[in-house]
């Protein structure tokens, strides 16, 4: 079974995904870099061939779990989507300590508020697959034992759908 752990950036993918490797098989998206196709210098980000990392993500040996790694991996095809969700205000305060520019802080915040990963994964994935932990108030441990918690039983309850977008209100 494929499992994406995603969610915008900051959100805590990686901290909670190096836990999970005690656990599970992770795939980091980040590390395909025969995959890269460009850079972006506006976003200081790689622009990557989708299709190319696809086609891998489609050969990987599926037996037991494989959480797949990355703000993009709700677009491979896999059986589950995680999403890490937090606070734009607590979120600020993650992103600014990296060499972020403002603007792209702010296309993060907005993306966050507005649920944008939960609203793609939905989309290409249905409801049901689409999961969300809020990372706020949390801990990277207890974020991973959620995540192990929902992958064993599809449990809806410990991850309520989330929605910042009264957050949004203040900024303008
Ligand atoms: N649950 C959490 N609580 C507090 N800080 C966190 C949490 N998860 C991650 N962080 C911090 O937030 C920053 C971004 O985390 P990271 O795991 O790199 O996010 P991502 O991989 O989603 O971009 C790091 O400085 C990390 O230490
Ligand atoms: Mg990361």
């Amino acid at each position: 079974m494929l499992v994406a752990l995603t969610g915008t950036p900051g959100t805590g993918k990686t901290s909670v995904a190096r836990i999970l490797e005690k656990t599970f098989k992770v795939v980091y998206l980040k590390n395909f870099k025969d995959a890269r196709i460009g850079y972006d210098k506006d976003r200081n980000s790689y622009i990557m061939d989708l299709e190319k990392i696809k086609k891998e993500i489609d050969n990987i040996d599926q037996e037991g779990t494989v959480i797949i790694e990355g703000h993009f991996a709700h677009e491979m095809n896999v059986d589950m989507v995680i999403v890490l969700r937090c606070h734009p205000d607590v979120l600020k305060k993650r992103l600014s300590q990296r060499d972020y520019k403002d603007e792209k802080i702010m296309e993060n915040l907005e993306a966050e508020a507005m649920s944008l990963i939960t609203s793609e994964a939905i989309l290409i994935h249905g409801k049901d697959k689409v999961f969300e932990i809020d990372t706020t108030d949390r801990r990277p441990e207890e974020c991973a034992d959620l995540v192990m918690h929902i992958i064993k039983t599809g449990d809806k309850r410990f991850a309520p759908r989330i929605n910042y977008s009264e957050e949004i209100l203040k900024w303008y």
